[in-house]
């Protein structure tokens, strides 16, 4: 493989259109209630092994590290009991893709990654999803998972944005790898961190209805296979048109912020 296809629905099985139409609506009954859907055998594993392998010979050279550890203060400037406090932490790599001038947006455009992150049909799928319109504009990310990368305990709530402010939609088109043993993505209910799905799959896609407190574990290759296991992740993210009539408070400057 040496581009993405145009279209989101081209890079599915036929069963994988199938699912996604949700014609009888249980994805969207499902991520109603339950925050998120994890969407697997959408993908055939062959095209997504491809898509994996494109990603790391092109896009790998432009990624840039994301990384904020746990604060020695965290622990060192606490002086009651229980009253830890975590900020979101994060180790992983990134590339957000909202410059055209962008050496990662050029080599993702030059794969056909921006135009099916942008694709009709990849929004009609969140439109479908979503039960509210969309804005018209999207934001794109790519994130690369090797051993040990991981996002700890976050919400990707953005207060301050107005179209974000009341939650919106993500979708992540995932591409694991066979030298990866395990890595999961665990997300809270109700108040407690009970929901937890393996994430590494060839192809799998998870779609969000943020925000929610969630996570993402570290990741662990098989013995040996340290250089080779990662799980890349493309996504994209739909904030929620604005009412009829009221204008737009914020132009649309891409990802409402660091995802995972
Ligand atoms: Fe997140």
């Amino acid at each position: 493989m040496d581009r993405f296809p145009t279209e989101f629905s081209a890079l599915l099985t036929s069963r994988g259109r199938s699912i996604l139409a949700d014609r009888r609506g249980v994805l969207a009954r499902a991520l109603d209630a339950d925050r998120l859907v994890y969407i697997e055998g959408a993908i055939a594993r062959d095209t997504a092994m491809a898509a994996h392998d494109l990603l790391e010979r092109q896009l790998r050279p432009c990624l840039v590290p994301l990384v904020r550890a746990i604060p020695p203060e965290a622990i060192a400037n606490q002086t009651r009991n229980h009253q830890e406090r975590l900020i979101k932490v994060a180790r992983q790599e990134t590339a957000y893709l909202e410059r055209r001038s962008s050496r990662a947006w050029k080599a993702a455009d030059r794969i056909g990654l921006i135009a099916m992150l942008q694709s009709e049909s990849l929004r009609n799928l969140a439109q479908r999803l979503s039960g509210r319109p969309l804005d018209r504009r999207s934001g794109q990310q790519v994130l690369r998972y090797g051993p040990g990368d991981y996002v700890g305990p976050h919400t990707d709530h953005y207060p301050e944005d107005p179209r974000a402010a009341g939650g919106y939609l993500d979708v992540h088109v995932s591409f694991g790898h066979p030298d990866v043993r395990h890595h999961y993505l665990v997300w809270a209910l109700d108040g407690h961190f009970t929901r937890m799905v393996d994430v590494n799959r060839p192809g799998g896609i998870a779609i969000y209805r943020l925000p929610f407190w969630h996570y993402t574990t570290p990741l662990v290759a098989r013995v040996g296979r340290e250089a080779t296991a990662s799980r890349w992740v493309a996504l994209a993210t739909y904030r929620f048109a604005p009412a009829a009539g009221r204008p737009r408070a914020h132009a649309f400057g891409g990802k409402v912020g660091p995802s995972s």
